[in-house]
């Protein structure tokens, strides 16, 4: 496996790669490597010639009062996780190689980056397309591969590419839990034993609803409102929101008919996680 620091260099492998026609599938991370990222490397082991991982945590997606300096950070374990997972080439590159001096571009996605997780976190999502814009220009994917967690940031990224013209195809891939329904993140090393043991209680709730919705219920606040009395049940919780919204433009829904997802965000002590469950399909 090959680890590239320069944007150049990445630059050159990508252009030898089209030159022989091979594929590359790229799955940008910001490291902390949990089998959802390995997940995601593999499916694009599968499916393209070359598999490129990137690992930059991106300073333009935290807030002011955000974890950028607490975010973990293990390059040693990230590369052997890496290797194992099939890869071919580790891009690790430095903010001076993402950011040239006297950049000015900023890359948005109206509307969508304002609603569920955009509310609480003003500026991220435009951290995040203006990053993986820049990924996608430097190593000209096939295929890029994102985790289903971050649904919000899934459908921005596959609205970007849309737009910008930009014939990479944005692979959504299932969220990879551990035993007991927790959704895995790089975060989940903030909770304490206490909230670790909490904290499985957002699918839970998720799956109550996905229940009622195959029985029949349709409101969108009836199904919300169970979500948050089960999340209500765990002392340990504090709910961010809970909403159902349209599965593409991810405006509210009030009733559960099309495909629809239930997304949830909850603060258990220092850690905010997010879940979310496709209703509909
Ligand atoms: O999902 C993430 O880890 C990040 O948001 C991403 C896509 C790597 C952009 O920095």
């Amino acid at each position: 496996m090959d680890t590239i620091a320069t944007t150049e260099r990445m630059k050159q492998l990508a252009r030898a790669a089209a030159r022989a026609g091979r594929r590359i599938g790229l799955v940008p991370t910001m490291g902390a490597l949990h089998e959802g990222h390995l997940s995601l490397a593999r499916r694009a082991r599968a499916e393209c010639d070359l598999v490129v991982l990137s690992i930059y945590v991106n300073s333009l997606q935290f807030g002011p009062s955000e974890d950028f300096r607490a975010y973990p950070r293990d390059p040693v374990r990230d590369g052997a996780l890496a290797r194992g997972a099939g890869v071919d080439a580790l891009f690790v590159p430095d903010e001076g190689e993402i950011h040239l001096d006297g950049h000015r571009t900023r890359v948005e996605v109206e509307g969508l980056q304002d609603t569920l997780c955009g509310r609480s976190r003003p500026g991220h999502f435009r951290g995040v397309t203006t990053v993986v814009a820049k990924l996608l220009a430097i190593v000209r994917p096939a295929a890029a591969y994102f985790g289903e967690k971050d649904a919000q940031q899934l459908r921005i990224l596959r609205r970007m590419a849309r737009d910008l013209h930009d014939d990479c195809i944005i692979v959504g891939c299932p969220i990879v839990r551990e035993a007991d329904g927790l959704a895995m993140s790089s975060r989940n090393v903030y909770l304490t034993p206490d909230e670790r043991r909490a904290a499985p209680v957002l699918h839970r709730a998720l799956r109550a609803a996905t229940e009622a919705a195959r029985g029949g219920e349709a409101s969108a606040a009836r199904l919300t409102a169970l979500v948050r009395e089960t999340i209500a049940g765990e002392p340990l919780a504090r709910i961010d929101y809970v909403e159902a919204v349209d599965d593409e433009t991810l405006e509210p829904v009030r009733e559960v008919r099309g495909k629809a997802v239930l997304a949830v965000a909850a603060w258990f002590g220092r850690a905010r996680l997010i879940d979310n469950v496709v209703l509909g399909c």
